[in-house]
């Protein structure tokens, strides 16, 4: 029976792929121009003004040569629409007239998608009924002045379909039972609430200004309520419902996600009025949590678009704190963070309204770096007038020395921490180094960083020739794997693909199967014409293997030579033995130079 389904599932997916055409699908959103065998346009992942990005038609192929992005038409749409590699097949089979095999859902999977679907429903009858209280009745004539005051404009309230609701107990639920919705759907979806005594339901949202909390989609989850004056609580939410996850959500995503591709950065803000204000303002990458802290889950769904997240909390104490957690939250993430501070009035929004949309974007311009944060920050939380103060501080701040590298950046950043700490400039260098040493002892794998990062080595390049040829012939694979361990010397991502490519499967699986960086570093290989910079493939797997055996020993170098220290330093005798290894790897890898 499943098998079955498999197979129908595999025939659609196989029709889809054989009548997809990638040139096609591209050019409904990028401009292309022909340049020998590829076609050549400005990414749309990415903000430049030279064509980087290309399409390989005959290898259903796109690669970005600037910002990396690269798959196949299926992954194309899916970056481009926001949806999984799936729904992207399901959009693409749609354009095409292609029907979906209809597979017959578990009855508790039945039962689930309908329950989500009438909880989007409802939401969004939710949304217009809120919205036309707000703007088309009398009863929404209090809202309508909260917001003017608040400097809302009209255009803002219809493009976030904000809306008021009104105050009494029983509006919502009475006009929505006349249309048929249940009270159990009301209760669902945190609309209703239980009377505590007798039976019914009444309204939850009761005279407050509200706002539509959609997924990345667009699609309504939940609610934010503000009350118009200063009664408690400020502000109300929807409930966790199997649609509302607080952790997962971040509020103006579905309207942000174009711009913060465009623009290279997000901007995170604390509180949903901030967000509208900021986007407001013209400012569009601007997305906000909702009053919870910022999550490693938010930090994966706004890497999809950019690497670079600017924090712009509230400058008071709570704001800033909160800062500190999301910043500790991203270590190891591979994201590039600084900090927006707000001088003058406590978030975003106040300061927009009081200074303008020129001077908060001049702001982000000037967002601090992570350093630059966190040793103000530290300054301001130690007593770095007595000596553990000052240990204290120095402690504080290794971590982020650590990811800082050596350079100009990191002596700059040693002389003035020093001068704030009054120390000499060789203590805090000795104890920022001691304090890294003892971190480096209990070693922390951190691969997502390393990849990130992108970088362009020697390595990297060896990795994406064996990438390459593997997709053509997988015997090289094979062999490689017998001559050198490549779970030790390769990436993450290279190595998910050649597991990818040792599996098998169609073009179309096989992309499926991977994550965006693998699917772009798979077309890089494919595409990327330098790579074999005029080799044969033989002599290219070659120089390969070469490059990684040498890794490899690099590696086991190193290895020995610290396990040599240590047992030296511990009077053990072992020692001997790991200087020996370490001559004999080092013999080998003169031979190899040699060679
Ligand atoms: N919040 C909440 N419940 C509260 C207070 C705050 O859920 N009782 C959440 C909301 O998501 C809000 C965020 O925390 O957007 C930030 O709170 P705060 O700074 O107090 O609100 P502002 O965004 O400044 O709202 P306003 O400008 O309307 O006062
Ligand atoms: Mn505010």
């Amino acid at each position: 029976m499943a098998a079955m389904q498999n197979e129908r599932l595999q025939a659609f997916v196989d029709e889809v792929a054989a009548r997809t055409d990638l040139l096609q699908v591209v050019q409904t959103y990028v401009p292309l121009k022909r340049k020998g065998g590829r076609y050549w346009g400005c990414c749309p992942f990415h903000q430049e003004k030279t064509p980087s990005f290309s399409v390989e038609p005959e290898k259903g192929l796109f690669y970005c040569f600037g910002c990396h992005a690269g798959g196949n038409a299926f992954k194309f749409l899916s970056l481009m629409e926001n949806v999984s590699y799936f729904e992207a097949i399901k959009l693409q089979a749609e354009k095409l007239g292609i029907e979906l095999p209809k597979r017959k859902l578990t009855p508790a999977e039945e039962q689930r998608e309908r329950e989500r679907k009438d909880l989007l429903r409802v939401n969004e009858l939710a949304r217009d009924f809120f919205h036309n209280c707000l703007t088309l009745t009398k009863i929404g004539e209090p809202g309508r002045r909260y917001l003017a005051g608040r400097g809302i404009t009209e255009a803002t309230i219809k493009a976030f379909s904000l809306g008021f609701a009104p105050p009494a107990w029983d509006k919502l639920k009475t006009a929505f039972q006349k249309r048929g919705v249940t009270e159990k759907l009301l209760l669902g979806s945190g609309l209703c609430l239980p009377r505590r005594e007798g039976d019914g339901i009444y309204d939850r949202f009761r005279g407050r200004m509200m706002i539509p909390i959609a997924d990345e989609r667009g699609r309504v989850v939940g609610f934010g309520g503000r009350v118009l004056d200063d009664s408690v609580p400020k502000y109300l939410n929807t409930p966790e419902t199997i649609l509302f996850n607080k952790r997962y959500l971040l509020f103006g995503l579905d309207r942000a996600h174009h711009a913060i591709a465009r623009e290279g950065y997000a901007i995170i803000v604390e509180g949903y009025m901030d967000a509208i204000a900021v986007f407001g303002a013209g400012i569009e990458n601007v997305v906000a949590t909702l009053g919870t802290a910022f999550t490693v889950e938010h930090a994966k769904k706004l890497m999809r678009y950019a690497r670079r997240l600017i924090f712009c909390y509230d400058s008071d104490e709570a704001g800033q704190s909160a800062t500190i957690r999301a910043l500790s939250i991203l270590q190891n993430t591979g994201a590039e963070v600084s900090v927006l501070r707000v001088p003058d009035g406590k978030d975003p929004d106040e300061f927009i309204r009081k200074n303008g949309a020129d001077a908060f974007r001049a702001l982000t311009r000037e967002a601090l770096s992570l350093v630059d944060f966190r040793m103000e920050y530290v300054l301001a939380h130690t007593r770095h007038d007595t000596l553990s103060g000052k240990v204290q501080a120095l402690h504080q701040m290794a971590p982020v020395f650590q990811g800082m590298g050596a350079g100009a950046a990191r002596t700059e950043y040693v002389k003035r921490l020093a001068s704030a700490l009054m120390l000499e400039e060789d203590v805090v260098r000795d104890e920022l180094r001691r304090g890294s040493r003892e971190r480096e002892a209990a070693p922390e794998r951190t691969p997502l960083r390393r990849e990130i990062r992108r970088s362009d080595s020697a390595l990297d390049k060896a990795g994406r020739v064996l990438v390459r040829l593997a997709t053509s012939d997988p015997g090289r694979l094979s062999e490689a794997e017998t001559l050198v361990p490549l779970e030790r010397v390769l990436g993450i991502v290279q190595l998910e693909i050649l597991s990818a490519l040792k599996k098998g499967g169609s073009e179309t699986d096989i992309q499926a199967a991977l994550s965006d960086e693998a699917a772009a570093e798979l077309s890089r290989a494919q595409v990327d014409e330098g790579l074999l910079a005029g080799r044969s493939e033989e002599a290219a797997y070659q120089d390969a293997l070469r490059v990684l055996k040498k890794a490899y020993l690099n590696q086991k170098y190193m290895e020995h030579s610290q396990l040599a220290e240590k047992y030296l330093e511990a009077g053990n005798p072992a020692y001997r033995v790991e200087l020996q290894r370490v001559e004999a790897i080092k013999h080998e890898l003169e031979e190899m130079e040699s060679e």
